[in-house]
C-alpha cells in the first residue's frame, strides 16, 4: 500500500468554489486537485494499492479530510475539472454528513471532520516519509516493506508544527531531487521510483 497525505494549508473545505476559477476560489484546491490525479491515477488506469489523503485545513473552524481509496474508487477521470468536480460534490455531502471518523460519501471517497489527527489512527505501522527538498536522497533510502506513508506540503510546504509531530513518530526525511518541485511532480517522483524497485510484477487495473 502506498499512502499520501497531501496537507492543503490553505485550501478550504467549502463546496462553494467556482470549477472555472478554482486556484483563487478554492486556496488553492488545484494543487491538491492535482496531486491526487499524480497519486492515484496511470495512464487509462488507477492505482489500486494507492490511498490519497487530502487534508483541507484552510479555514481552521472547519478543517475536513477527504480519503480516496484507489482500490474502490470509481468512475475517475484525470482531467482536473472532473477530479474538482468529485471533490466539490463530495464536500457537499461532507457539511451534512461528515462526522470525526471516515464515512464513504461516494465510491472509494470518504470524508471526516478533522485533519491530520483523523489520519493519523488510519495508518497503523506504515512506514512515515516526509517528503522534502532538503531530506536525503529518496533513491538511496532502503524502505522497510510496502506499506509506506508519503507526506507532502502544498505550495507553502508542510506546516512546521505537522513536520515535527511527524519526525517525533520516526518518519524519514526524503528528498525527489535537488530542485523544488510542484507537489504533483514529486509525487509521480516517488511512484517513478518504487515502480522501478518493484519491476514488472506491478500492474495497474483500468
Ligand atoms: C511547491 S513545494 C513547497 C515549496 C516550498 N517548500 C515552500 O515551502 O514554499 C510543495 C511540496 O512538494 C514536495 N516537494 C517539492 N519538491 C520536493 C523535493 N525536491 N523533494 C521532496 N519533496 C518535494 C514537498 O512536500 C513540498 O511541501
Amino acid at each position: 500500500m502506498r499512502r499520501f497525505v497531501i496537507v492543503g494549508s490553505a485550501a478550504s473545505s467549502s463546496p462553494n468554489f467556482l470549477l472555472q476559477d478554482i486556484p483563487s476560489t478554492s486556496g488553492r484546491l488545484d494543487v491538491l486537485v492535482r496531486a491526487l490525479r499524480a497519486a492515484l491515477l496511470v495512464s487509462h488506469g488507477v492505482r489500486r494499492d494507492a490511498r490519497v489523503y487530502l487534508v483541507l485545513q484552510g479555514d481552521p473552524d472547519a478543517v475536513v479530510t477527504l480519503r480516496v481509496d484507489g482500490a474502490a474508487a470509481k468512475y475517475l477521470r484525470p482531467d482536473e475539472r472532473s477530479l474538482a468536480t468529485l471533490i466539490k460534490k463530495t464536500l457537499a455531502l461532507a457539511a451534512s454528513q461528515a462526522t470525526s471518523s471516515f464515512a464513504v460519501l461516494k465510491p472509494g471517497v470518504a470524508a471526516a471532520r478533522g485533519g491530520i489527527e483523523v489520519v493519523l489512527p488510519e495508518l497503523g505501522g506504515s512506514a512515515l516519509c516526509l517528503l522534502e527538498e532538503t531530506g536525503a536522497d529518496l533513491r538511496g533510502h532502503a524502505f522497510v516493506g510496502d506499506d509506506l506513508t508519503f507526506f507532502a506540503g502544498d505550495h507553502t510546504g508542510l506546516p512546521a508544527p505537522l513536520r515535527a509531530l511527524l519526525i517525533a513518530r520516526g518518519a524519514s526525511v526524503l528528498s525527489v531531487g535537488p530542485q523544488s518541485l510542484h507537489t504533483e511532480d514529486a509525487l509521480a517522483v516517488v511512484h517513478n521510483e518504487l515502480d522501478r524497485r518493484a519491476g514488472d510484477a506491478r500492474r495497474c487495473d483500468a
